[in-house]
């Protein structure tokens, strides 16, 4: 069942119920102010760090679901309704939702009366515009009053949700005509306020919530909506609001245009207040209401945030057999992977942004999806990453954006996190040839004065692996890998214990985790990467350097295939007991997904058919229709020696769920094995446009990527089999966007930048009679026609570029220029 359609001319998916069976949320604001938005406006804003400087309040968990939020309530003569249905619920005559790239339009309609309200952050500005178009479609006029609605975080989203006994009491606004600031704490240490406005003269307004709202009340219904008139109500304390009150008359058939704007403004401390000493200083907020006070300047506005995305989605642009694959790749892919790029785990309807910063594996993975959009903004966030590495190439496994200093509480330890610098710096010298970013001088642990190139941290990344090695040859496993849930140095039995944090006080003595478990996942995440570093050192001229790492790396391999090939399959670790993990011999957990696919990239065992018996073997075990499951049997009961990956019920999570994730690993790996069927079979299983027809069951929105699915395990250990197979949890934020990116555009559609250029490879399903692609790449742009006269998967009879044949299957690079490339399968 469907809640809605995919509009790709206009590239937004529009919503046809707000009764979606989960909010389904857009995003607003792309550099520094953002907002998450429900399709019945839900959700809130912040600047830069949604933990940090939190502008407006949310209700996590709430019941009902989706609470707080930008609301206009209307009150028609005693009927109470709001654009977005919610929170007042009252039946509307008409609804929809259009989320579009980095805009929302929710129209809803009630009595004749039409209200449409566009929200959307423009680009280089710290507020979110609302433009509310009220509409009278009767044949009599229409008198109605229109209050709107946001509530205000007092900036620290933790401190906010926590410390009322101090919070109760430091609420502090000013309205000014038509604008309502809210300044708490403004006085002592903050150099920054924000504020509410409209561009138009109201009848009232209330900045109070319990005077709104009503101490007993509800946002779905307010008493001062139901009186149908403000209360004037001035904040002292409490919980500060911002609601404009307007009554409004309409002629049959006439319409009138309304802009709020939800700012922030920051400014230097000696120019805080105006001469009194305590009247904040409204310059920079009367300049940002100048500049959409009009429905033309909005317009514009709009005009602009449309016009980047042209520019941003015309840099990889796809028409193959397939349009939901085009739909994919051309829009939403690429759009989910800006957000992730922005957002890391942060803020989410499923990450409640005070629980996580940015992630050091995760944001590096985020480049990989990204780096081709903006790469200046891709190399300043490297940059950022890697100035919270330590000078041995571990590093923190978290920074907070806003300071950008590692996060002490997490600490470092991760084993596979140095890995994903090495991968995100090539990426971003692959997609622009700017070797330069290798010579930045870098910081460790955020201090300059020990600062060594980017190469220099390269290095020490890829020697972090093979400085920790265990009794195999293979990486120690330290708190986690990739898999923060498989935690073999935890042993924990006491409830509430961090299963990541806490190490088992038996390797106290060896430094907090065990010298003997190892990851065979990041083996071969290893051997994935490291040619990479090679290939960067060959470049560079230091041969005996690349000669050396490449030894690294192939005795890595061959020490894969001594210990950690299962016959079938490879192994996911050995425990901390010298025990096999992801084995036939195990009792549950035989096959893991992780280590697989960077096995069969690296040709780890090829000679012996390694990758095609692992091929064979994921699909038999791992396969559903919903995706490919992260091990399995699942796991029944808690295996202390493994953590947290046994404490889940099996099918959710990383306990047998269809973690998305890492099925994209699969997909890459089954196209370079040349199984262009099999990739493109698991792709479609997981592409949030082949899931849209069956979103009853997915539940989450069918225009991204979640992190996971429900495994075919999913309520087996209460006899419920089958009923939550399929759901979709935790949207938005994920390494699948960026990875799936990569899976499609580069891995099966072929097109993969490379140090020396563009490469061209597909691996596509054999039905395919070709495909066009257009790739804006270092200056220049491709044309690229691919056909496929004989129906294979995999392979590539010749290649002209402007009519020229040409060697190989890597495009020069040119300067500047629109260049026709016609590739033959075969
Ligand atoms: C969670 C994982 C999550 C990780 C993030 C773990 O405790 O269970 O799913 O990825 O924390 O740090
Ligand atoms: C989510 C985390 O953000 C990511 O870093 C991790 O790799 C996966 N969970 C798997 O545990």
């Amino acid at each position: 069942m469907k809640f809605g359609h995919f509009d790709d001319s206009t590239r937004e998916y529009v919503i046809e119920t707000p009764k979606t069976p989960y909010p389904w949320i857009n995003y607003l604001g792309s550099e520094a102010f953002f907002g998450l938005i429900s399709n019945t406006a839900g959700g809130y804003n912040f600047y830069k760090d949604a933990r940090l400087r939190r502008i407006t309040r949310y209700r996590y968990n709430n019941v009902p679901i989706d609470m707080g939020g930008r609301y206009f309530y209307i009150n028609d003569n005693g009927t109470v309704w709001n654009p977005g249905w919610s929170p007042v619920k009252t039946e509307l005559d008409a609804y929809e939702c259009r989320h579009g790239m980095g805009y929302t339009i929710i129209t809803g309609k009630k009595n004749d009366l039409k209200a449409q309200v566009t929200f959307f952050v423009p680009n280089g500005y710290d507020g979110e515009v609302q433009q509310v178009v009220l509409t009278n479609e009767g044949s009599a006029p229409k008198t109605f009053k229109l209050f709107s609605f946001a509530e205000w975080c007092l900036w620290d989203a933790q401190d906010d949700c926590t410390n009322f006994q101090r919070n109760f009491s430091t609420g502090r606004v000013e309205v000014d005509g038509s604008v309502i600031y809210h300044k708490t704490e403004y006085r002592d240490r903050r150099n920054h306020y924000a504020f509410y406005s409209v561009n138009d003269a109201i009848d009232g307004y209330d900045t109070d919530r319990d005077s709104f709202i009503g101490l007993y009340n509800g946002f779905n219904n307010p008493e001062a909506v139901l009186a149908g008139k403000a209360t004037d109500s001035f904040a002292d304390g409490w919980s500060p609001i911002a609601s404009h009150y307007k009554e409004i008359t309409l002629a049959a058939g006439e319409s009138k245009t309304l802009i709020f704007i939800l700012g922030y403004v920051e400014m230097p401390v000696d120019q805080k207040f105006e001469a009194d000493g305590k009247t904040i200083n409204k310059v920079k907020a009367k300049a940002m209401i100048e500049k959409f006070d009009t429905p033309e300047k909005v317009a514009a506005g709009l005009a602009d945030l449309k016009a980047s995305w042209d520019k941003l989605l015309g840099i990889l642009n796809v028409a193959t057999p397939d349009d939901k694959v085009d739909r994919m790749v051309n829009i939403w892919n690429q759009y989910q992977c800006m957000v992730t790029f922005n957002l890391s785990r942060s803020a989410s309807y499923f990450e409640s942004g005070i629980g996580r910063g940015m992630g050091f594996r995760d944001s590096n993975q985020d480049i990989l999806g990204f780096v081709h959009q903006i790469p200046d903004r891709a190399k300043e966030r490297i940059i950022d990453i890697a100035s919270t590495q330590f000078p041995d190439g571990g590093c923190y496994h978290q920074y907070q954006p806003l300071t950008k200093k590692g996060n002490a509480d997490i600490g470092g330890d991760f084993s596979d996190d140095p890995l994903w610098l090495i991968l995100s710096v090539s990426a971003y010298i692959k997609e622009t040839g700017d070797w330069s970013i290798l010579d930045e001088m870098v910081p460790y642990d955020n201090d300059m004065s020990v600062a060594q190139t980017m190469l220099e941290h390269l290095k020490v990344s890829f020697y972090h692996i093979v400085n920790n090695l265990g009794p195999h040859g293979l990486p120690l496993a330290m708190r986690a890998d990739w898999n923060d849930c498989i935690n073999l140095s935890c042993y924990s039995d006491t409830p509430g214990e961090s299963f990541q944090t806490y190490t088992n006080p038996k390797f106290k003595a060896e430094g907090g985790y065990s010298k003997v478990a190892e990851s065979v996942m990041v083996a071969t995440l290893f051997t994935y990467t490291g040619p990479n570093y090679v290939a960067i050192l060959k470049h560079l001229g230091k041969d005996d350097e690349a000669a050396a790492a490449q030894a690294e790396i192939d005795k890595m391999k061959k020490n894969i295939m001594e210990s950690a090939w299962d016959g079938d399959w490879f192994l996911r670790a050995y425990d901390a007991n010298g025990e096999k993990m992801g084995s036939k011999e195990c009792e549950e957990g035989q096959i893991f997904i992780e280590p697989q696919g960077f096995a069969i990239m690296s040709d780890v065992g090829k000679e012996q058919g390694a990758d095609k018996k692992t091929l064979a073997a994921i699909d038999e075990r791992l396969n559903t229709e919903f995706g490919l499951v992260l091990n399995n049997p699942a796991f029944t009961k808690y295996y202390i020696q493994y953590g947290e990956i046994s404490t889940y019920p099996g099918g959710y999570k990383e306990n047998a769920g269809i973690f998305t994730h890492n099925n994209a690993w699969i997909i890459c790996a089954a196209a370079y094995a040349g199984e262009g069927d099999q990739a493109f079979k698991y792709y479609s299983e997981i592409a949030p446009a082949f899931t849209e027809e069956t979103s009853d069951i997915h539940k989450t929105e069918p225009y991204v990527y979640g992190q996971m699915i429900g495994g075919k395990d999913a309520g087996s250990d209460i006899g419920r089999t089958g009923k939550n197979f399929g759901q979709g949890k935790n949207s938005w934020l994920t390494g699948t966007a960026a990875w799936n990116m990569v899976a499609i555009s580069q891995y099966i559609l072929g097109v993969q930048p490379d140090f020396d250029g563009l490469k061209i490879d597909p691996s596509i399903p054999s039905a395919w009679d070709g495909f066009t692609i257009t790739r804006k790449y270092r200056g220049a742009e491709y044309k690229v026609t691919i056909k496929n006269p004989d129906h294979v998967c995999k392979g590539i009879k010749s290649v002209t570029v402007d009519g020229s044949a040409i060697e190989g299957n890597i495009l020069p690079v040119f300067d500047g220029g629109v260049h026709n490339v016609e590739v033959v399968m075969g």
